[in-house]
């Protein structure tokens, strides 16, 4: 089965053909940061308007590039939710009217699940079940995983998700949007131990988190530093280490807990937060303790794309999962509401 995916949640439109015995054939993405960042984060309206210039020049080019005609498509998967109900709406409307005119089926996807899915993609990819950790602009959850579809929440944020702490604290330092890739990139030149901030709501049972307060204490710090007239490039890169290294400790130790909770091995981390190296590496460390495995996705498919919503959308359509012609996206939509497989 040619299953085309089409990506348009937030500030990237990613397009691409996967094919359930063959593979990934091709994907193509347009990044609208140059766009949104005078702005310093993301505009609807924007985001909506470009999505729509974009996404037919990419469906051709994925096609082009795959060697393939829109007659050898056989589905359109579309990312239905959550995310900007503007920029869904290109995408859903785009793939609905595309499978109308070709006589195929069209299928909604949960963002996340692509993300959780992503790892699939890769030469080792992950078994059933695991402990998924999503962590993205708009999401922090771990998720115990017995299948596609059969997902139990075991703890998410009760405020910012740790990728918007990372963006929200880069801006309160004056670093351009998105601030994950810049902190990470300051981080790497950081003195370690100069700042040590709190790693919030690990000192309490459970598995939820909490970053609001995180990015207060990074502002004051920062503040402070000014204050006392130092405002060079070395103590935002300390504080960025500092920063860091409390969000990468505190994922871990909630890691940690999770994989003790359910008694599993597997974990997977998926989502933009999950290309960064730092975490990466603190949960693998964590992992050999345990005798266990970190999965992930390769980094262009952590952050948006589409080859993650062809990949889920493909495994829901074999499953003989599709919809009616009516477009419909959802802002918000809870992961354990999917139907499984
Ligand atoms: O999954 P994603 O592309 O979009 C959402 O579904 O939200 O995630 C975007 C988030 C942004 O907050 C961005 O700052 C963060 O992922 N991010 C990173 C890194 N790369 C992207 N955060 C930390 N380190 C990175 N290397
Ligand atoms: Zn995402």
């Amino acid at each position: 089965m040619l299953v085309l995916g089409l990506e348009t949640s937030c500030d990237e439109t990613g397009v691409a053909l996967y094919d359930s015995e063959r593979g990934l054939l091709a994907d193509a993405l347009f990044s609208q940061i140059d766009l949104h960042r005078v702005f310093g984060g993301v505009v609807p309206e924007l985001a909506s308007r470009d999505h729509v210039k974009r996404m037919l020049p990419l469906i051709r080019q994925v096609l082009d590039e795959a060697g393939r005609q829109a007659v050898d498509v056989d589905a359109v998967a579309y990312t239905a939710g959550p995310g900007l109900v503007g920029a869904l709406l290109v995408g859903a409307s785009c793939a609905q009217a595309l499978a109308l005119a070709w006589g195929v089926p069209a299928l909604g996807v949960h963002h996340m699940e692509g993300h959780l899915l992503a790892p699939m993609l890769e030469e080792q990819p992950p078994a059933f079940p695991f402990v998924a950790l999503l962590v993205s602009g708009g999401h922090t959850q771990l998720v115990r995983v017995d299948g596609i579809g059969r997902y139990e929440l075991l703890g998410e944020s009760v405020d910012d998700a740790a990728g918007e702490a990372f963006d929200k604290t880069a801006k309160l330092m004056g670093l351009p949007y998105p601030g994950g890739p810049e902190i990470a990139r300051l981080a790497e030149q950081g003195v370690a131990g100069r700042f040590v901030f709190p790693r919030p709501m690990t000192d309490r049972p459970g598995l939820d988190f909490s970053f609001s307060g995180l990015k207060t204490f990074t502002l004051n710090t920062w503040q402070q530093c000014r204050e006392a007239g130092d405002d060079s490039e070395q103590t935002r890169c300390d504080i960025a280490l500092a920063f860091q290294q409390a969000v990468v400790e505190t994922l871990t130790i909630k890691c940690r807990r999770a994989l003790k909770q359910t008694g599993l091995k597997s974990l997977v981390i998926a989502g933009g937060v999950s290309a960064n190296r730092s975490l990466r590496q603190g949960l693998e460390t964590m992992l050999g303790e345990f005798k266990g495995k970190v999965f992930y996705a390769r980094p262009r498919f952590c952050t948006d794309n589409g080859a993650m919503i062809a990949y889920a959308g493909c495994q829901r359509l074999l499953a003989g999962q599709h919809e009616g012609p009516e477009i419909q996206v959802q802002a918000r939509w809870p992961m354990e509401q999917l139907q499984p497989v």
